[in-house]
């Protein structure tokens, strides 16, 4: 039987706003729900499935265009979440590593940022990353500028793949929840060869048992890679 490794989960996190509308609430209650279901999910994956990596879009560069008292909530949420998350990190042997255009954001939140991943740099369990402020346009951009500001004149495949924010293992595994499939701008590059699962779930209701189900499944598909 086929049984396909994975190193590398992305998730799309979707739904928060569905959620809240559903029960009545506003919709900074349903972002504070998927904040919570962050926590629950990145636990899960560092002690099951040996996922080394987790990346999970948060905030993209799209997303400024919500109204400006949302943007600020979700800023301070993030930063709440960070504070609180530290315990957690250190706990389960977590590594935090953001990726994205954090030089917009608040001093004292790039800070936060950057102490979390200085404190948890060495840690080996898993290592979760959240795209802020991310798009994988303006990522491969700048790779490729990046490329070019050092002197290169020919660029290969692999010299973009070094030089992007994320330059871990590509994607094996992507999801989508709240039952919308698309990509949405995120790690164009390095979903090329990535299984996709779109689910009705939305975000705050998303559980470990129903990744087990998606990773179960995942674990049987048989990758080939354009080859055959
Ligand atoms: C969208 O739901 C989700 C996001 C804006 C990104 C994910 C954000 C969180 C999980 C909040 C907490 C984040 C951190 C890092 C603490 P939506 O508002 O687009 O939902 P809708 O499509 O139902 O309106």
């Amino acid at each position: 039987m086929q049984t396909s490794t994975l190193k590398h989960l992305a998730i799309i996190m979707d739904g928060n706003g569905r959620w809240a509308k559903e029960r009545g609430l506003s919709r900074t209650k349903g972002h504070e729900a998927g904040a919570e279901t962050i926590r629950g999910i990145t636990t899960y994956c560092a002690s099951h499935h040996n996922i080394e990596t987790l990346t999970l879009y948060a905030f993209s560069t799209e997303n400024w265009k919500r109204p400006k008292l949302e943007v600020e909530f979700l800023m301070k949420l993030l930063d709440r979440y960070l504070k609180s998350e530290l315990e957690t990190y250190i706990k389960h042997n977590i590594r935090f590593q953001a990726i994205g255009d954090i030089s917009v954001f608040s001093k004292s939140l790039q800070k936060r940022i950057i102490d979390t991943e200085d404190i948890t740099k060495d840690h080996k369990n898993l290592t979760q990353i959240l795209a802020l402020n991310y798009g994988g346009r303006a990522e491969i951009t700048y790779a490729v500028n990046r490329l070019i500001k050092d002197g290169k004149n020919e660029i290969s495949e692999d010299d973009i793949s070094r030089a992007l924010q994320t330059p871990y293992e590509d994607i094996d595994i992507l999801i989508r929840t709240s039952g919308e499939e698309r990509i949405s701008n995120f790690l164009l590059w390095q979903l090329s060869y990535s299984e996709f699962y779109f689910t009705p779930t939305l975000w705050p209701d998303f559980n470990s048992k129903e990744l087990d189900e998606i990773l179960n499944n995942f674990k049987q598909r048989n990758r080939r890679f354009g080859g055959l």
